[in-house]
């Protein structure tokens, strides 16, 4: 499994590029478009575009055959094979430029936070979200609507079946792992402080840790258009980034993904840290999830930082998306009891 430690060099290699580019834009300021479409990077500089996600040109070979190694790539490519980098619109389900593995990390290969080793065993299980058994298939077309900002895969396919077949081999892997394979190399899990997360602070926080790959617009770093317009650091906000009916809009499970992960390659922040930024990144304009007052039909299992309404209690929906989360947590202990 060479690709992940080469594409964690190659990674590396390339913040120095970002810095660069960053400040280049900064001189830029002015120069309309550098916000929505995100900064870009000459294809000369671009010699980690093995590491990107995507190519226009990849898309053209399309299998025919649901291998896992397909699933693979679309976890990996997912613009370029299904995205909106797929000139035929027919295939364009997912609706930015994340790829499924922006954020399972190593296309899900490595044990901890949203790992997808664990996965295929879990399913199917009840969603609280739908209200009803839902099924891997049913949970992939979750993050197609959400975290993608797309539409459903037809459940049969090429596509879902192959992403469906490799998260079952990576299970197939996890089985025969030994406890300490399986343990993760993290930062000790994000423990929440007790206190409202304070969007301003965040912004330092962003500034000092994100800014130099995700951009002075939370909107990541692409190769130039000539190059395929690859994403090489994905955009956080914005309309290239995932909608606002996505787990990671929620300030704990931001939280717990960024102190686990971020920095990338080099994650140190504190809970406060990770805390606050989670708030700031979140705080931003991203795409709208159409009919999200229909999630979690039972309002009392809907997760506490869910950060849009209604709720089953009377907290201020800003308490909902800033916290302090625990008199809302005992709320609903109290109501079990
Ligand atoms: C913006 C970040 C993000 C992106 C991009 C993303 N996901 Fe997810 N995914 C999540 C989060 C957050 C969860 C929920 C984890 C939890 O429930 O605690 C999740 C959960 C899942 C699960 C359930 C995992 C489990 O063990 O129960 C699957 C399967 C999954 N994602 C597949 C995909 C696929 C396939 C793609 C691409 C088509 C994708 N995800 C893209 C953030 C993302
Ligand atoms: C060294 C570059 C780098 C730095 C610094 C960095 N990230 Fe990332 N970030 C990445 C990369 C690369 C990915 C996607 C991982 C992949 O594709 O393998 C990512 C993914 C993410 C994602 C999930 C995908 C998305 O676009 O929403 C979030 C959220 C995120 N980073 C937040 C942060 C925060 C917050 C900070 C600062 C504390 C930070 N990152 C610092 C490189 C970086």
């Amino acid at each position: 499994m060479s690709s992940g430690k080469s594409r964690f060099t190659a990674l590396l290699a390339i913040t120095a590029a970002a810095a660069i580019v960053t400040a280049c834009s900064n001189d830029a300021a002015d120069q309309a478009d550098a916000g929505a479409t995100g900064n870009t990077m000459p294809a000369a500089e671009s010699a980690a575009g093995t590491a990107a996600q995507t190519t226009a040109s990849v898309a053209n070979s399309h299998p025919t055959e649901a291998t896992p190694e397909y699933g693979r790539r679309l976890l990996r490519e997912t613009p370029a094979l299904i995205g909106p980098n797929n000139p035929d619109p027919e295939m364009q389900y997912s609706g930015n430029q994340l790829a499924c593995s922006s954020c399972h990390l190593n296309d899900g290969k490595t044990p901890g936070t949203l790992s997808l080793l664990p996965t295929s065993g879990r399913y199917p299980r009840q969603s609280n979200r739908d209200g009803g058994i839902r099924d891997l298939r049913d949970r992939i077309n979750g993050c197609m609507e959400r975290s993608m900002n797309g539409r459903m895969l037809p459940r049969d396919s090429i596509e879902m079946i192959a992403m469906e077949a490799y998260i079952d081999d990576l299970g197939v892997q996890y089985a025969a792992m030994t406890e300490a394979e399986r343990a993760p190399v993290e930062p000790p899990a994000f423990i929440e402080p007790d206190r409202a997360a304070n969007v301003e602070a965040g912004r330092a926080v962003y500034e000092q840790h994100c800014f130099v790959c995700h951009g002075n617009d939370g909107g990541g770093l692409r190769v130039a258009e000539s190059a395929g317009g690859a994403y090489v650091f994905p955009p956080l906000w914005g309309p290239d980034s995932y909608n606002n009916g996505a787990g990671m809009t929620r300030t704990l499970t931001a939280a717990k993904f960024i102190k686990a992960r971020m920095p990338f390659g080099q994650p140190i922040l504190t809970d406060d840290q990770a805390y606050d930024v989670s708030a700031y990144i979140n705080s931003h304009e991203r795409p709208t999830k159409a009919n999200r007052e229909l999630d979690f039909p039972d309002k009392t299992l809907k997760p506490i930082d869910c950060p849009y309404p209604p709720y089953a209690d009377d907290f201020p929906q800003e308490q909902h998306i800033l916290g302090p989360f625990n008199p809302i947590r005992e709320y609903y202990q109290n109501l079990k009891k």
